[in-house]
């Protein structure tokens, strides 16, 4: 889908901007949005390109630099916190070889982390996607990154 077609879709207002950049990262093919694509949203929206990257940088959901596949948001709030994440991130960078906000040579996977997924009862937890993982273990994260890389 065109960056035309996108704000087509969503309708040319600002207040459906982070939606519409929702939509092409989505279309990017590397979790990221491109310059060129969001100096043809300021041209069409009639944004300030400044105020499109302002945006853009201000969520964490977005990038502006190339990710993988899928995104590892691995939660490192309080609750998580004391619940062990600290081991579960040495999991994940230990079974993904890469650390944090770095993408694996497959570009499959970009580890990162993430405030308060909203589901402290089960902490530690991670999302991958749209997917939440919680009461991780070590073990856990192996069988969960094995199992997608089955899947893939
Ligand atoms: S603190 Fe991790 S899910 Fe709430």
């Amino acid at each position: 889908m065109t960056v035309a077609e996108i704000v087509e879709k969503r309708g040319n207002s600002r207040e459906n901007l982070i939606q519409i950049l929702h939509d092409i990262q989505d279309e990017s093919g590397d979790n990221s949005l491109h310059r060129d694509k969001l100096e043809e949203l300021s041209r069409i929206m009639k944004i300030e390109l400044a105020d499109i990257t302002g945006t853009a940088s201000f969520y964490t959901m977005f990038s502006l630099k190339p990710r993988g596949r899928r995104i590892v948001r691995l939660c490192d709030s309080p609750p998580c916190y004391i619940m062990g994440s600290e081991n579960i991130l040495d999991a994940l960078q230990e079974k993904l070889g890469v650390k944090v906000g770095e993408t694996t040579p497959d570009k499959e996977f970009t580890l990162e982390f993430t405030s308060c997924l909203g589901v402290c009862g089960v902490a530690p937890a991670m999302m991958i996607g749209d997917e939440v993982y919680g009461n991780l273990s070590r073990q856990k994260v192996f069988e969960i990154i094995d199992a997608l890389k089955a899947a893939q």
